[in-house]
């Protein structure tokens, strides 16, 4: 029996998955660690306690099975897209590392899109420069921290981070590389246009692998410190976004992810990079070798009801610690009472600012439409469906640039609760199907691994003999004509306060 580890370098925490190659899970663990934001919105983490969750993680799911290092073939790794590590010439990190959900960039985006032309930026890139994506946080640090980028030698996305501490090398694969506006995602290499057409050396960018492909060995020292068998190979891997959707088999045509984690991304499989005509929805790489994937990305989908339940949910949380049960079922039930529209009142999930279908960095969330007869559960179904709302915007959109749609496989913390994921069936009028593993992007990793080792003879195999659909469920005809009418409402608030954003973050930010 072949065993494979995955492991998936997330925003709250790192996951480690080992697994048979049936695709049996044999242990998982996570180590959660801090996100820290010294300035309105920022967001930054340390890659130190990445590496330490790494190590932790690793050695507990080893301990947990019991297993022979030397039986694991392979490893695989996933991370949090686009953030960006800065070493120095000593390997050493310099600065805490820029996520995604940092929105410092507005201006280094504009200037890098200026500077480039902005239909070459789409040429090369295949996207606009989003505040989200790498390239502006380079040019950040050039601007405003100039001894930091004097220093820097090295500039790696989170998981080809842990790559080099793992192996030694320094590697990225196509996925992650796509999200950085530095790469030619047409052609799956560097883009040297934009790299010197910004001032970014070239050899700070790491040698760039397929996701399959194996990049590096378990290095000795390593294998003292977590109970891996030293020469353990490592592939490729892939961004969370691609590596989750080859944890869900969305690795073939008509297939598409809606997965509620922090963010929210609707994600469809492209034989070809194509592009949306106004550049709502990403182009990047696929994790499956010679395809593409196009994606719609809500910065906070499982954030907008993390916060409703920090904010709001006290007494349900105390509650829920004391039974030992799950505060999110608890707000479920409050969900379910509450009848579908929330009699009008309406939420705009853009906590973190937005990237699909408005990529601006200054959207806020907003409640709409409250009245007397409002309460607590109102605001909580207000949430469920303003994500729902919002994951449908990315689902017209692939509409318009007719990419097939002929199942919709839902996942992430969002497809648990069996209330949300009817809203969010209703409300796009699409089925939505759960599938047998939900273990996110470490599960497609391993996977990766395994093609990459030779356990199986491609992806699309691998996903053939581990996935497969366990439930459905359908839309609700009725209820999906009554939220069309809330969803032209839903549209029509964003154009309407879109100015008042930019005016109130520019207040706040005086
Ligand atoms: C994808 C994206 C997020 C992060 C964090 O473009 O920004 O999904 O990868 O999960």
């Amino acid at each position: 029996m072949a065993y494979l580890l995955g492991i998936d370098i997330g925003t709250s925490g790192t996951k480690t998955i080992l697994i048979e190659e049936t695709g049996r899970v044999v242990a998982t663990a996570t180590d959660t660690y801090a996100l820290s934001t010294p300035k309105p919105l920022w967001a930054e983490q340390e890659p130190e306690d990445w590496w330490q969750a790494t190590v932790s993680t690793v050695r507990t799911v080893l301990q947990d099975s019991g297993i022979d290092p030397a039986e694991i073939n392979g490893i695989g790794l996933s991370g949090q897209m686009h953030g960006a590590v800065f070493l120095d010439d000593r390997n050493q990190v310099i600065r805490p590392s820029i996520l995604w959900c940092d929105q410092r960039t507005g201006a280094e985006c504009k200037w890098i899109t200026e500077t480039i032309g902005r239909d070459k930026v789409i040429e090369l890139t295949s996207n606009p420069v989003l505040t989200g994506f790498t390239a502006g946080k380079i040019v950040w640090l050039r601007n405003n921290e100039p001894e930091a980028y004097a220093r820097t030698r090295k500039v790696l996305l989170p998981k080809d981070y842990i790559r080099f501490r793992l192996t030694g090398e320094f590697a990225g694969e196509v996925s992650d590389a796509s999200g950085t506006s530095l790469f030619n995602v047409t052609k799956r290499k560097w883009a040297d246009e934009m790299l010197d057409g910004t001032g970014i050396p070239r050899e700070w960018m790491p040698e760039v692998y397929e996701s399959q492909e194996v990049s590096g060995v378990i290095a000795e020292d390593v294998a003292g410190l977590t109970g891996l068998k030293a020469g353990t190979p490592v592939v490729g891997g892939g961004g969370d976004q691609a590596a989750g959707a080859v944890g869900s088999g969305v690795v073939e045509s008509g297939i598409i992810s809606s997965t509620v984690g922090t963010s929210g991304v609707v994600f469809a499989f492209a034989d070809k990079p194509v592009v949306d005509p106004s550049l709502r929805v990403h182009t990047f790489c696929h994790a499956v070798p010679g395809k593409w994937h196009v994606m719609g990305v809500m910065l906070s989908a499982g954030g907008s009801l993390r916060w409703y339940r920090d904010t709001f949910c006290g007494p349900e949380m105390a509650e829920a610690k004391a039974n030992g049960s799950e505060v999110y079922d608890a707000i479920s039930a409050q969900v379910a009472d509450v009848e579908p529209g929330c009699e009008g009142l309406i939420f705009l999930p853009y906590l973190t600012g937005e990237r699909t279908p408005y990529p601006d960095p200054n959207a806020r969330g907003v409640f709409f439409g409250m009245t007397l007869r409002h309460d607590k559960r109102h605001f909580a179904r207000s949430v469920y469906e303003g994500v729902a709302y919002g994951l449908r915007d990315s689902f017209e959109i692939l509409g318009e640039m007719q990419v097939p749609i002929n199942q919709v496989r839902a996942s992430g913390g969002g497809a648990r609760s069996a209330v949300w994921r009817q809203i969010q069936a209703d409300i796009t009028g699409r089925e939505h199907v759960l599938i047998n593993v939900d273990e996110g992007p470490a599960f497609g990793v391993a996977l990766l691994a395994g093609v990459g080792t030779g356990v199986y003879p491609s992806v699309e195999d691998a996903c053939r003999s581990t996935i497969k659909v366990v439930s459905s469920t359908k839309a609700d005809a009725a209820q999906k004509a009554s939220y069309d009418r809330y969803y032209s409402v839903y549209r029509s608030l964003y154009p309407a306060v879109k100015d008042q954003f930019e005016a109130v973050s520019q207040i706040v930010a005086e």
